[in-house]
Formats: structure tokens, C-alpha cells, sequence
């Protein structure tokens, strides 16, 4: 009976979902040593009572800009547990776009009955800060997304943080950490917002390379999943999808998207056959994508694509030697097979083709068969056909 209810709660990959989930901050960060001791450098007197630090972090999406600030928060809190005090308010300013509302949302961390509304500006900046000696406590302040605010409100809040304490007897109220994916932030503050948040205190995160998105995937698969379920080579396939882009949110969602198709499968292994183009790219490639391939990445592909018209796969091995072919009929020398193999891996992160291994590899040992779920072959052939004929 009912056997087809089988497969809920059976879990064969997946201990606990908590860990894929964006909003999941790691215990520790994959790659990132470097900016958290740089981070580190800049709130290197927090620890004294009258210092406020700034940060300003800028990078693009999904290069760890939250959670950066979310783990140094979290850790300096508690590595200056019993010497100062430091309330974390993290506020995200696409959520809350205005002045009014940023305020809001850190008079509402300090206390959690603070009323609505009725309040000016400078009522409620005093109204934190005396929250703030009262409770000797030191405000570690993150505005994330800060562009947002910037844009639409200027950055005269900005302006009154940083002045909180001017004029009064006691300083060190607020530290802050802006963070943007607009590398043109600054151009939006005046030059007194400038020379107080410091220029030098810019630190800039690159999009992530393949083997720390590998990594990354890797931390959440070892804790989300039972152990030995996502092979390394699941991983490395994860990484090297999401490298273009260098987003980690990619690595996480393919990574989630695999575990599904294993499980869905009913298999207690993740292959790399389970990790397909993400979604958060194009579901569907335009043709045009091919242009931009260089011409053996393009001869390799047409071979690729006159068989697959034919045949839903195709051996690497066949694959090679159609690209031969291919380069005799339009008269260039063929690549050697590490090159040919190198295209061939380009194509895949393109997300023009798909390859999984063989189960039983002979000869060269790495057999891997092709498939094509994105576009057309027709399609790309004749189009590929057409350059090469124009010349
Ligand atoms: N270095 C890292 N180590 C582990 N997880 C990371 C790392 N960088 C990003 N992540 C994870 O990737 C996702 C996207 O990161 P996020 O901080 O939101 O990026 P951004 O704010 O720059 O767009 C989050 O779920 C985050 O936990
Ligand atoms: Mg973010």
C-alpha cells in the first residue's frame, strides 16, 4: 500500500537542511582569512572604551559580504566577552530603505518596546545612545546593502553616526561596518563622510575562484549530509559551475539541487551527473553564447553537436574524433588531447554540454559521456557552420 510514502522522512543523503539555507552563518569561513584578519587590523582598539572603528566592504554578490560581517561580529563579541560589552545590529537597507527606518530597526535591537513612531531623527540617535551608556554597551552597527540608502536618502544619517558622539563626554558609542556591492560607494558621500569613515578602511572582496566554492560547498555538504554521500568529485563539478560567477550562493543552490535529484532517485549517493546549469543562470542558452567561443572550443563543439542530433550521448572518445574530422573538413590542425580535453571542460562550465563519467571506463580511463539538455544541437551546428564557412 501506501508505498509510495516511502520516500518521506527516508532521507538517504540529507541529515538536516538547516546548513543549505542561505541565512546558515558557518563556524568558520572558507577563504577568507585574509580580509577577517584585515577586518581584524581595523577594529584592532575596539577593545578600548572610548574607540568607535569603521569598515566600509565592498564586493559582488554572493562574494561572503554578510556573512563576513555576521562571523567577525559574532567572534568579536565573544572574544571581548567580559571586557566590553558589544550589541550587534545588522540592518539590511533593501529592507529598510529610509533613514527613518534604519533607525527604527537599531532603536529596535537595543529595545525591543520601543514605540512606532513620534520620534525626530536627532530624538532617537540621542535616544540610542544614552540606551547604549546606560547599559555600558558599545553598538557594533552593520549596514548592509548601504547603496540603497545612500541613494534614496543621502548619506546624512551616515553623517549623524558618525558624529554621535561629538561635543559629548563620553565617546566610543558606535562602531560601524557599511557594505555594498557598489564599488562606487563613496562617490555618493560627502567629503566629510569620507574623511570620517577613512579612506584606507576599504576592504574589498574578489569573486571566489573554483577551489574555495568547492570548499564551500564541501563545509555544507559535510554538516547537512550523511558522510561520504557528496563525493569530491560532486564538489570539485559544484566549483567549477559556479567559478564563473565565483557566487557562493551558486555553489549552495547546485549543491541543494543535486542532494534533491539523488534523493528524488531514491539513491544514498550525490553524483556528479546530479549537478546540472544552475536556474539563478539561464535556463536555456541562446544561441549567441556560442559566439564568443574560441575556434577549437567551437570545432569541438560542431562535432559534438552533428552526433547529438542523432543520439540523445556521445563518447569522449567519439567526441575527439568527430572534432578531428571536423578540423580536417575545415582545414585546421587538431589540439592535442589534454587541449581537446580542456575545451571540452569549457563547454561543460559554459553549460553548453554535460558530461558524467562512464561506469566502466576502458582505454584512456576517462571515459565521459556527453549530453546536451539546454539548447538545440541543430541549432548551435548551423550556426557554428555558417561562421566557419564565412571564414
Ligand atoms: N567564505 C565563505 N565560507 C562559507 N560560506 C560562505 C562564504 N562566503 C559566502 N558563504 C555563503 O554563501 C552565501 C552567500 O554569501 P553572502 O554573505 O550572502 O554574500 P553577499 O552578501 O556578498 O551577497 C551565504 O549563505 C553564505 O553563508
Ligand atoms: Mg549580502
Amino acid at each position: 500500500m501506501a508505498g509510495y510514502l516511502d520516500r518521506i522522512g527516508a532521507g538517504k543523503v540529507l541529515l538536516d537542511k538547516g546548513p543549505l539555507s542561505y541565512d546558515w552563518i558557518p563556524p568558520h569561513l572558507i577563504g577568507r582569512d585574509v580580509e577577517l584578519s584585515d577586518m581584524a587590523s581595523l577594529f584592532s582598539q575596539i577593545e578600548n572604551h572610548d574607540t568607535s572603528c569603521r569598515a566600509v566592504i565592498l564586493g559582488p554578490v554572493g562574494s561572503g559580504k554578510t556573512v563576513l560581517t555576521q562571523r567577525f561580529g559574532e567572534d568579536i563579541q565573544r572574544h571581548l566577552d567580559g571586557r566590553r560589552k558589544i550589541v550587534l545590529a545588522h540592518v539590511n537597507c533593501r529592507n529598510h530603505p529610509t533613514g527613518s527606518q534604519v533607525l527604527q530597526q537599531i532603536a529596535l535591537t537595543l529595545d525591543s518596546r520601543h514605540p512606532e513612531r513620534g520620534f525626530s531623527t536627532g530624538e532617537i540617535i540621542q535616544t540610542i545612545r544614552r540606551n547604549l551608556h546606560t547599559h555600558e554597551s558599545h553598538l557594533l552597527l552593520i549596514l548592509d546593502e548601504v547603496d540603497v540608502l545612500v541613494r534614496r536618502d543621502s548619506s546624512d544619517l551616515i553623517y549623524k553616526l558618525l558624529r554621535i558622539d561629538e561635543g559629548q563626554e563620553h565617546t566610543g558609542s558606535i562602531s560601524l561596518i557599511l557594505v555594498s556591492q557598489d564599488h562606487t560607494l563613496l562617490k555618493y558621500f560627502e567629503p566629510a563622510v569620507i574623511s570620517r569613515l577613512g579612506q584606507s578602511n576599504i576592504i574589498e572582496l574578489q569573486p571566489y575562484d573554483a577551489d574555495t566554492l568547492t570548499g564551500i560547498a564541501g563545509q555544507r555538504a559535510g554538516v547537512a549530509c550523511r558522510t561520504g554521500a557528496v563525493s569530491d568529485e560532486t564538489l570539485s563539478k559544484i566549483g567549477r559551475f559556479s567559478a564563473d560567477v565565483g557566487d557562493a550562493r551558486m555553489a549552495i543552490e547546485l549543491l541543494d539541487a543535486a542532494i534533491r535529484r539523488a534523493e528524488k532517485a531514491g539513491r544514498g549517493d550525490v553524483l556528479p551527473e546530479d549537478v546540472r546549469p544552475s536556474t539563478l543562470r539561464k535556463a536555456s542558452l541562446e544561441p549567441a553564447q556560442v559566439d564568443n567561443l574560441s575556434i577549437h572550443q567551437k570545432l569541438v563543439l560542431l562535432g559534438i553537436c552533428r552526433r547529438l542530433k542523432k543520439t540523445n550521448e556521445i563518447s569522449s572518445g567519439d567526441a575527439q574524433k568527430l572534432y578531428q574530422l571536423v578540423c580536417e573538413e575545415f582545414a585546421f590542425k587538431p589540439r592535442s588531447y589534454t587541449t581537446f580535453w580542456k575545451h571540452l571542460k569549457a563547454l561543460e562550465i559554459e553549460g553548453l554540454i554535460e558530461t558524467k563519467t562512464a561506469n566502466a571506463s576502458a582505454g584512456r580511463g576517462r571515459t565521459q559521456h556527453i549530453t546536451m539538455t539546454n539548447t538545440a544541437p541543430a541549432t548551435l551546428e548551423s550556426r557554428i557552420e555558417k561562421e566557419l564557412l564565412r571564414g
